[in-house]
């Protein structure tokens, strides 16, 4: 299984022969992989060189450790595209997934100076502010805040916002979706945050902006959004000039 021969290390080729596993359904997403000794039996290797395999693999995020039980298999990542402007209900139908929302927020308040500049609304101005956990298949992966202006949309209501959102906009209100910009950061989640995506205290947490507007150039949306860092990576072609 190991080639002791190879140049590569034997960590290394301990980490692509677990990861190959993974990818063959040997081992599923929250099984428990053999202890360090039985796998070093397995590859006869030291326990040393099966630990730092195992220590990388949960740096990756491919393994995570649960104290006093085991290491585990995680949850495969998202890859998400950086190019396409999707929705999180798309996002998720397009890898056979499930979404649905839990709403913690929706209210009508007076619009807040950073999203009224963005939104381009006048100081008086109303926006819904809503906030809702978004789960796949019932994981939550995302707390996501939205503020869209009143004016634009009078008829919103709890209901639709526990769906798509661009699905209401497209399919009821027959506006077209253009564009947006979007600001990628990492955090760390506090503590409500670790909890409402049920992630260990402290855990690596992407924050996303996302300010859009429709094809005619109105801004209609800003999302400030924490993505959970172990389940999601962004990936994009580039092209050099
Ligand atoms: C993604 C975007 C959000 C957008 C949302 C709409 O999650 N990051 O900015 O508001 O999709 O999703 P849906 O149509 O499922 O409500």
């Amino acid at each position: 299984m190991i080639d002791k021969q190879s140049p590569l290390p034997m960590y290394y080729q301990i980490e692509e022969d677990i990861k190959q596993r993974i990818a063959d359904d040997d081992y599923r997403a929250g099984d428990m992989i053999p202890s360090e000794r039985e796998l070093s039996e397995t590859y006869d290797v030291s326990r040393m060189t099966v630990r730092q395999a195992i220590t990388n693999m949960v740096n990756e995020g491919v393994l995570y450790r649960e104290k006093g039980r085991g290491t585990f298999v995680a949850d495969k990542k998202i890859e998400q595209p950086l190019q396409g402007m999707t929705s999180f209900t798309e996002d998720m139908s397009s890898r056979g997934m499930e979404a649905s929302s839990r709403l913690l927020q929706f209210e009508r308040i007076p619009s807040p100076f950073d999203v009224s500049r963005k939104l381009q609304l006048h100081e008086e101005a109303e926006v819904y502010k809503i906030q809702r956990i978004r789960y796949a298949d019932e994981k939550p992966m995302a707390i996501e805040t939205t503020f869209i202006p009143v004016s634009m949309f009078p008829g919103l209501d709890e209901r639709i916002v526990q769906g798509s959102l661009y699905d209401y906009i497209e399919k009821s209100k027959q506006l077209k979706i253009g564009k947006a910009s979007q600001m990628i950061e990492a955090t760390i989640a506090d503590e409500q945050q670790s909890s409402l995506l049920d992630v260990p205290a402290a855990s690596a947490i992407l924050h996303i902006e996302r300010n859009s507007s429709l094809t005619d150039g109105t801004p209609f949306e800003v999302v400030k959004s924490s993505y959970r860092a172990d389940r999601y990576k962004f990936i994009s072609d580039i092209y050099r000039a």
